[in-house]
């Protein structure tokens, strides 16, 4: 993650080797084309040839400090001379500082952290840990969304990437999302709107029985399948209808949370203290892999007289540990967390600017430096431009010209996001949209009607 290259192969061996050594996450290895990498540096990074990339999507949302802060790598280089390992079941001065400190940022009494290696591993405990702590069996989702690759996670997972993994744990009911722009039961939007998303909730919970479900997991902004943000009073009413029936509510910001939407948590934005939130990549900001569930002081103080039946080798891994330290330490430092809301303000002008010119832009969504751009054949039909769960020529050619651009971004179906590090300025965000402005005249050339 810093500036110098240590490479001795060239990109082409490097391609060539990684392709027949590994596979690549969500794809076939003959499909993917990967960018060798050189070096990276704050919002940037180089492939072998010397050709830079802005990173506008943080990777998979996660390089949220962007690359080579030296703080950071300090932080790992003392741990590393220090305590490297240590079993989890040992106590550690990285493991108490971490937390103490975590618990300053975290919502309401959400004081007590169980680690985990990533985000996956996060929702696989928080599951455990509602059903251990109501003795119910059942796991209420939404249907678009994501909360990991495991065989828990993946079943809580609504999108498609669950088919394959199906039928998996048992006991998963799933529900609508609180999707404004698409929405299943009032196509005038939400303004004034009664919220029957959240009387569908409250009906399925009868139907499934209320003393049967442990929890409701949801992301509190939803990422990957496409930046759906609630509509005000959507989290607020889920609260209390996961109060009125024990029901545990976990948010899941494995993705938004630690300032990516411009507070340290994304339930901040409605003052809503779920029971628990899952967290990991802003975490570390992908330095070093982390993940941590985060959950209020009754569930603790159960834990306290009942064992946790749940554990990791890698459960409060010090180094892990020491890089979110350091992480945390450099958001307050550099003041990260206003910088996301400042410039998650300018960008959701700029997006604002290219919906007003561009008429493949459907909708386009934003909560500080979380954006996504929805792109449609047709605006009154709002027929996708990529299929569900599908590709298509124009976002395929929108995505290399951003390539071949210098812009690195997650382009899911019919979405383009701009998630970029939270280090970004409003010069660097202008130079970006520039280029996508140029990049969305390809995708116009598809609109039809
Ligand atoms: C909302 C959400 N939850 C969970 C995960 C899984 O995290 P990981 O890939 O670290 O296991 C992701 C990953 O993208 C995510 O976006």
């Amino acid at each position: 993650m810093n500036m110098k290259s240590e490479n001795t192969m060239t990109g082409q061996e490097m391609v060539a080797l990684c392709k027949k050594h590994t596979l690549f996450s969500w794809s076939a290895t003959n499909a993917v084309n990967p960018i060798p990498w050189s070096k990276a540096e704050g919002i940037y990074f180089w492939d072998t040839e010397g050709k830079r990339y802005t990173d506008l999507s943080s990777q998979l949302v996660c390089t949220n400090l962007g690359y080579g802060n030296q703080h950071v790598i300090d932080a790992i280089k003392k741990q590393v001379d220090g305590i490297a390992f240590a079993g989890p079941n040992m106590a550690t001065q990285i493991r108490a500082e971490v937390s103490e400190l975590l618990a300053k940022y975290t919502p309401g009494d959400l004081n007590t952290f169980f680690y985990t290696p990533a985000g996956a591993e996060a929702n696989e405990n928080a599951i455990k840990l509602a059903k251990q702590y109501t003795g119910r069996q059942k796991i209420m989702v939404r249907y678009r969304s994501y909360h990991g690759a495991t065989a828990g996670a993946v079943t809580l997972t609504g999108d498609p990437r669950r088919w394959p993994a199906e039928p998996s744990i048992p006991g998963v009911i799933r529900v609508f999302d609180p999707y404004e722009y698409r929405c299943t039961f009032n196509a005038n939007g939400c303004e004034g709107c009664s919220m029957p998303c959240v009387a569908h909730i409250e009906e399925t919970i009868q139907y499934e029985g209320p003393n049967n479900i442990a929890a409701f997991i949801i992301e509190t902004v939803t990422g990957t399948n496409g930046v759906i943000i609630p509509p005000t009073g959507y989290l607020k009413a889920v609260r209390e209808l996961c109060t009125k029936y024990g029901i545990m509510m976990v948010c899941d910001e494995v993705m938004v949370g630690l300032g990516r939407t411009g507070k340290w948590f994304t339930v901040d934005h409605w003052d809503v203290v779920p029971d628990m939130i899952t967290m990991a990549k802003g975490l570390t900001s992908a330095y070093l892999p982390l993940g941590c569930v985060a959950m209020s002081d009754k569930i603790a103080a159960h834990f306290s007289d009942n064992v946790f039946v749940g554990g990791l080798t890698y459960n409060a891994h010090p180094m892990c540990l020491a890089a979110a330290k350091a992480v945390l330490e450099v958001l307050v430092a550099e003041d990260l967390i206003g910088n996301s809301e400042r410039m998650g303000k300018v960008m959701a002008g700029l997006m604002a600017d290219l919906k007003e010119k561009h008429p493949s832009v459907g909708d386009v969504r934003s909560l500080g430096l979380f954006g996504a751009f929805e792109l449609v054949k047709n605006r009154q039909t709002k027929e996708m431009l990529a299929p569900f769960n599908g590709t298509s020529e124009p976002m395929n050619k929108l995505g290399a010209y951003l390539k071949q651009n210098g812009i690195s971004t997650m382009i899911h179906w019919n979405k383009l996001f701009c998630c970029p590090p939270l280090t970004i300025t409003e010069k660097q965000l202008r130079e970006t949209f520039a280029i996508l402005d140029e990049g969305l005249k390809i995708t116009d050339q598809a609109v039809e009607g």
